[in-house]
């Protein structure tokens, strides 16, 4: 629920999930999270109430929510990993492919597709499950899911292993899983036998490693840049890429601009 900028860092995923066409979004949230709820809830007294005070600026935030649609929650009760967190929307995502998004990895691409949308996409084009990933800092791989590529077309890769938060030694390549998903309802039989996995939690990318033994699994180098919002430097760094794109931002650059920079 931290803002970046105007809204708090969830609904900048939903709204990209809105964006890519995606028609029902369930929120796995841990159970005493009920600012989330209300915060996608509708509400028609305070949209009336700042009618009548004629302040469109907030209207149009509140408006913005109640035209997503509905969203379900599922509450996840015990922190078993994020592999666990996705296994409690099975029933309500049916058997039909579906898309994962971690708030915190907040995915920007001015003027582009969503993130979202380029993986649905190459889902379509490719008939497999698909997950977004971007090179890292190799002193960086230990903090990631990391692919193994075994052979690349364009932005594609066929993967040959994938491994949880490996060591820098141990890592494949410098190709990171970043937050976002397209997954065939296959991995839930997987998540279900998922025993738990680095940092003792029931691993998502150990659940798709199974699922690579049945099904075709690619990466998607995506376009756009990802910001680890869960982090300071991370939340600093999207909030001032949220405020170059948003109706202050002439005055916002002026002010960068205008900034002593010097240690
Ligand atoms: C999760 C995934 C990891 C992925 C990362 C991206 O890790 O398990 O594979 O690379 O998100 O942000 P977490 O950040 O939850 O530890």
């Amino acid at each position: 629920m931290l803002p970046l900028v105007d809204r708090p860092i969830i609904q900048y995923a939903v709204e990209e999930a809105v964006a890519s066409g995606i028609e029902q979004i369930i929120i796995v949230i841990a159970t005493g999270r009920s600012a989330i709820e209300d915060h996608f809830d509708s509400n028609p007294t305070l949209e009336r109430w700042l009618e009548e005070r004629g302040d469109i600026d907030m209207l149009r935030q509140v408006r913005r929510i109640s035209e997503i649609g509905p969203i379900a929650f599922v509450h996840q009760k015990e922190q078993l990993g994020l592999g666990h967190a996705v296994l409690m929307a099975k029933e309500l995502v049916g058997d039909e492919p579906f898309a994962v998004l971690l708030s915190d990895d907040v995915m920007l691409n001015r003027g582009g597709e969503p993130v979202t949308r380029q993986l649905i996409e190459a889902h379509t084009n490719h008939r497999g499950s698909v997950i977004a990933v971007q090179k890292v800092p190799r002193d960086d791989v230990s903090r990631y899911g990391i692919i193994d590529p075994v052979h690349d077309e364009g932005r594609l890769y066929e993967i040959g292993d994938l491994v949880e938060k490996p060591s820098v030694t141990d890592a494949p390549s410098d190709l990171a899983v970043l937050g976002r998903y397209v997954l065939t309802p296959k991995v839930f039989d997987m998540l279900e036998q998922t025993p738990r996995g680095a940092g003792g939690e029931i691993q998502l990318t150990d659940a798709i490693k199974m699922l690579m033994q049945e099904q075709p699994v690619f990466g998607y180098r995506f376009e756009g840049t990802r910001h680890d919002a869960g982090t300071r430097l991370g939340w600093l760094q999207a909030s001032v890429a949220v405020g170059l794109d948003s109706e202050d931002a002439d005055e916002f650059r002026a002010y960068i601009r205008g900034l002593d920079l010097r240690d």
